[in-house]
């Protein structure tokens, strides 16, 4: 794979700095801030999120001096700017000229005044001026020096239960059926005397209301998800407008819930997301993260838009993060595709509800503090690094798959286990692969499979069509399949094959005949049969009727003990398996291990548990070793002999033996 561009050549490092928030402050703090920028290396100011107000303050006045201060300073100093509009969070005046800006709740009641992301996003008096204000954004800035990349809006989410979105879901439905008759149909709505006579008499699925038809509430979810989009497209193409050369973004939120981002992914010029790990997270579920995101765009670099710079304030404890873990998870995330450093935020404002979060400025106003000492030499060390992992791709031969549609309909059915952890099991089946440090893509279910040796679909309950096409067609020539229990089930308006595992039915080789689901602290066994071992199970266990595949393992207890655990269908000169239940760690180790060994799937260096390896190849096959002490003790790692290595990070030469501190990093590249 070539190098992606670069975000903008502008800036050809990777970019350290983040949100900036300098109308909360008297223009007197300015300088100091700027100066206090040049001082820690902070590069890209985040401006304007939050400022809808002071741009304009009422419907017919704008107010752009401050912001042209503001970015002039920035500029004059050799900073620059990712410039946001400001449309999370609408004036005062706004929701009192326009109700209908408002947001409804789920029970369908219109909220009042207050907080952020309470706008309709269907409301024709909310997208009017937030078209306008983007519009008059792009106009002034479009050719400022600062300028950078524009930021629209923040962190979209949320849902709206207004009648204007009621409405506006009808008109969505019917562009989307044939007609009523169809509707009807692909909602089973004869159950519990549910069909519609008339488009008028679908709502939205009020949580006091019909919460209970799952084709219903999937529908709706796209509906939201697509008519938010909606409102970044219009911001994006105004700004575009006059400023159609500079990359458009919005940050995202990894597995946010309510979002498609797969479908957002395509009218995004760069991703771009906000990272908020527990500070107690494993960090194999931050790479995922990172790997999902850079996935979004199949494989080019995206922007860590925010991270704290040391806690949050949102969690219910919101411990530090301990010396060097800033420097660590930033290096994660550049590890993983990331060609920006961002954080939220830069001064700790002195009220409003996020006075307890991390800052890169806190309170006291000081820079002698342990975070701005960290958050400089991370900068400096960015700055040296220069522009050589800019761009650079990930070689990764592994897809784990993650779909939206997919969790939607699991986490909407009723039955057979009310916890499904449709995304711990991905992240489960995820950290089985990365903890090897094999690299990983994660892939949508709209994904080019062709170029993976080993595609994992963990719980691929609606299968959507083409993909089991797709799927057979990579394990035809040689790629190896790995699905699991509650796959194959519905298709994608959530009705029920006739029989599972519907279209996967021929690549697996088998049907399955019941669903089992066990108690918390309930287990089951998978016992292998060439004697290999004996692992847990719990949760779902499946019977499963094999018709041509291979039985692997079989369940040691209950009345299904010796009924097929693990199945194996040869198709092609590639293998499908499945796995019939939810398995342990352990079990996983040891059956990824095989399948990767088969396609001679090595970690680039051998490192000890904890001690992360993560490649990135730039122009001319540079090839970036990441490696990543994730534990608290010094840790070594042996290089392949006769070649010699370079930190890029402290210019130290390693041969033999690469000796890594705790929490340290280093980036090797051969001499
Ligand atoms: C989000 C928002 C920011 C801020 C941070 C706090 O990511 O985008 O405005 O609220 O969370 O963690
Ligand atoms: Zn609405």
């Amino acid at each position: 794979m070539t190098p992606f561009p670069l975000i903008n050549p502008r800036l050809a490092t990777i970019w350290h700095g983040g949100d900036y928030n300098p109308e909360q402050w008297p223009p007197s703090t300015w300088d100091d801030d700027v100066r206090l920028m040049q001082a820690s290396h902070f590069r890209v100011a985040t401006v304007g999120v939050f400022s809808w107000v002071s741009l304009q303050p009422a419907e017919d006045r704008f107010a752009f001096d401050w912001l042209d201060q503001v970015l002039d300073k920035l500029a004059a100093a050799d900073r620059f700017a990712c410039i946001a509009t400001p449309t999370m969070a609408q004036p005062a005046w706004m929701s009192r000229a326009y109700p209908d800006v408002m947001r409804a709740d789920a029970d369908g009641v219109r909220r009042h005044h207050g907080r952020r992301q309470f706008y309709c996003p269907n409301s024709p008096n909310y997208r009017r001026l937030a078209d306008g204000i983007a519009g008059r954004l792009a106009e002034r800035y479009a050719r400022h020096p600062a300028l950078l990349v524009w930021h629209v809006s923040n962190e979209y989410g949320g849902t709206c239960f207004c009648d204007t979105c009621a409405v506006a879901f009808r008109d969505w439905l019917r562009a989307r059926y044939a007609g009523l008759d169809e509707l009807n149909q692909r909602w089973w709505t004869p159950f519990w005397s549910h069909t519609y006579t008339d488009w008028a008499e679908i709502e939205p699925p009020y949580a006091n209301g019909e919460s209970l038809t799952a084709g219903l509430t999937i529908d709706y979810k796209r509906f939201q998800s697509d008519s938010m989009l909606a409102c970044f497209k219009a911001e994006r193409d105004a700004i575009r407008q006059h400023s159609p050369d500079v990359p458009v973004t919005t940050n995202m939120m990894g597995t946010y819930p309510h979002l498609d981002y797969r479908a957002w992914a395509r009218e995004v010029d760069v991703i771009s997301w906000d990272c908020y790990p527990w500070p107690s997270a494993d960090p194999g579920d931050i790479a995922f993260l990172h790997d999902l995101n850079r996935g979004l765009k199949d494989g080019r670099p995206f922007m860590l838009m925010e991270q704290t710079p040391s806690s949050q304030n949102w969690q219910p404890v919101n411990a530090l993060k301990r010396p060097g873990v800033l420097r660590l998870w930033s290096y994660l995330a550049v590890a993983h595709g990331a060609d920006t450093v961002m954080y939220f935020q830069w001064r700790r404002g002195r009220g409003g509800s996020e006075k307890f979060h991390g800052a890169v400025v806190e309170h006291s106003g000081r820079s002698d503090t342990r975070v701005f000492r960290e958050v400089t030499a991370l900068g400096a060390e960015l700055e040296r690094l220069g522009a050589r992992p800019l761009g650079a791709t990930t070689p990764a031969r592994v897809a784990v798959m993650f779909d939206w549609d997919n969790w939607w309909a699991i986490d909407n059915a009723v039955g057979p286990i009310q916890q499904k952890e449709y995304v711990a099991t991905v992240r489960k089946h995820y950290r089985a692969v990365h903890r090897r440090n094999v690299a990983v893509d994660v892939v949508f279910s709209d994904s080019d499979l062709s170029r993976y040796d080993l595609v994992i679909a963990p719980m691929l309950h609606m299968v959507k069509s083409g993909v089991a096409e797709r799927v057979r067609a990579q394990v035809e020539r040689g790629g190896t399949f790995v699905t699991t229990v509650f796959s194959g089930v519905v298709d994608e308006t959530d009705l029920a094959f006739a029989g599972y595992p519907g279209p996967l039915r021929p690549l697996l080789g088998l049907w399955i005949e019941e669903i089992d689901a066990l108690y918390a602290g309930q287990t089951n066994r998978i016992v292998m049969r060439d004697s290999s071992g004996t692992f847990g199970c719990s949760r779902l266990c499946e019977i499963v009727r094999p018709e041509g595949a291979d039985v692997l393992a079989t369940f040691g207890d209950d009345f299904y003990a010796g009924r097929p655990a693990l199945t194996r269908n040869r198709v092609g000169i590639g293998q499908a398996y499945y796995i019939a239940s939810d398995p342990d760690d352990a079990f996983l180790d040891a059956f990824y291990t095989g399948v990767l060994d088969r396609h001679g799937m090595r970690a680039p260096l051998d490192a000890p548990p904890g001690v992360e390896v993560a490649e990135r190849i730039g122009a001319n096959d540079d090839r970036l070793l990441f490696v990543l002490n994730h534990t608290s003790s010094a840790a070594q790692i042996a290089l392949p002999a006769q070649q010699g290595f370079v930190d890029l990070l402290t210019g130290t030469e390693w041969t033999d033996t690469l000796e890594l501190g705790a929490v340290d990093v280093a980036i090797l590249v051969q001499r």
